[in-house]
């Protein structure tokens, strides 16, 4: 079978590694052939070297669905022909969090397709427990985005209820993008997003998300006056790792008000603590998802609550895994979410 293979940061080669054998699958296991590839920006940090956590060489690819090949002797609800995807997470299912549940914070926590291979090849195997199955309804390319998704998912619910909250999304990425779709479907009243891109900010709007700043072009504090008038936001989601975008959300959020950390900073931000502290706020963390995220993720781009299709911008073949970096390189903030289609 074939298996992009990145030997050090920037040098990605397909090459011919041998098939993995339905033969050899242990009994909880589940034999998939991969058929789409998102790319996402960690995977770009990884491709330039950029990535803290991440050892060469690496095959990358945590962001997929795939068609069930075979199925290990123990395996209940997963049949073969089946349309799936599954989370790339590897936890001791031993630590202090895995045992109270919070398994998507393992102390141990590898992840496939940085500290652990991934997915960028055509056949793989995963365990039975982390396979999520897709409704026949649902294209391969949607499937691909149930990952991202699902981060949607979870962040929307480490805040509290969102019912009839204001709520801004600082950065319309596709993780922006996703987490303010999420935010509306939990009831929250008025969803706003911000951006530094237009581009970004039109496929927001392309997805329902009709409040938006662009805070290149008018400030934080006048776009939210713009839009909520008198009103307060009561929760933030900062989701564009930068620092402006975290200092916003903390000098203006109501008092009392949550702020929930979804980006990655390449440089570590500042946060100031007189707000924190006088304010009484609460900052809280969010890392990827749990199961049964991925599951609501799969569910609700099924019945189109979450709307996906126009966040992918372009496709490329297997074989043009390079050539979708270099691309993703030249278009910057003017494209979403690239596809590699691995199987058709
Ligand atoms: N916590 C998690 O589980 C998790 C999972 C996936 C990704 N992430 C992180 O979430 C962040 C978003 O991911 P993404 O794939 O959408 O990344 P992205 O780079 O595509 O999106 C970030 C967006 O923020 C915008 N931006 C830049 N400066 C801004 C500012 N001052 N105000 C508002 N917006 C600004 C950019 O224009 C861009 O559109 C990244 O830091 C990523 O590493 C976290
Ligand atoms: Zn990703
Ligand atoms: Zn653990």
């Amino acid at each position: 079978m074939r298996q992009a293979i990145l030997l050090k940061p920037g040098k990605l080669e397909i090459r011919q590694v041998p098939d993995l054998l339905s033969e050899n699958l242990k009994p909880e296991e589940v034999l998939i052939r991969i058929m789409r590839i998102g790319v996402c920006g960690s995977d770009i940090h990884v491709y330039h070297g950029q990535h803290p956590a991440t050892p060469y060489p690496v095959v990358q690819g945590h962001e997929y669905s795939a068609i069930v090949e075979a199925v290990g002797s123990h395996v209940k609800n997963i049949k073969t022909g089946m349309k799936v995807t599954a989370r790339p997470q590897l936890v001791c299912g031993a630590c202090g969090p895995c045992l109270r549940g919070q398994y998507n914070a393992c102390q141990n926590l590898k992840v496939q397709g940085f500290q652990a291979p991934g997915v960028a090849q055509d056949l793989f195997v995963v365990t039975e427990d982390r396979v999520v199955i897709l409704d026949n309804s649902m294209s391969f390319e949607q499937g691909a985005m149930v990952e991202p998704a699902a981060v949607g998912a979870h962040s929307t619910r480490r805040a509290s209820n969102l019912k009839g909250k204001n709520v801004i999304v600082s950065g319309a990425g596709t993780i922006g993008n996703l987490v303010a779709q999420f935010a509306k479907t939990r009831g929250a009243k008025t969803v706003i997003i911000t951006d530094v891109s237009e581009f970004r900010l039109e496929k927001a709007r392309e997805c329902n998300i009709e409040n938006t700043i662009n805070v290149s072009k008018e400030s934080f504090e006048d776009g939210v006056g713009r839009i909520l008038g008198s009103e307060g936001f009561q929760t933030g989601f900062e989701a564009a790792g930068v620092q402006d975008s975290l200092d916003v959300l903390i000098k203006n959020i109501e008092k009392g008000g949550e702020v929930i950390i979804l980006g990655v900073y390449a440089l570590n931000p500042t946060i100031n603590m007189f707000y924190l502290g006088e304010h009484e706020l609460n900052v809280i963390g969010s890392m990827m998802y749990k199961h049964e995220d991925y599951e609501e993720a799969a569910n609700l781009i099924a019945t189109r609550k979450i709307l996906s299709q126009s966040l992918i911008s372009r496709h490329f073949k297997f074989e043009e895994y390079n050539d979708a970096y270099k691309y993703i390189n030249n278009k910057g903030d003017r494209i979403m979410k690239v596809m590699i289609d691995v199987n058709d």
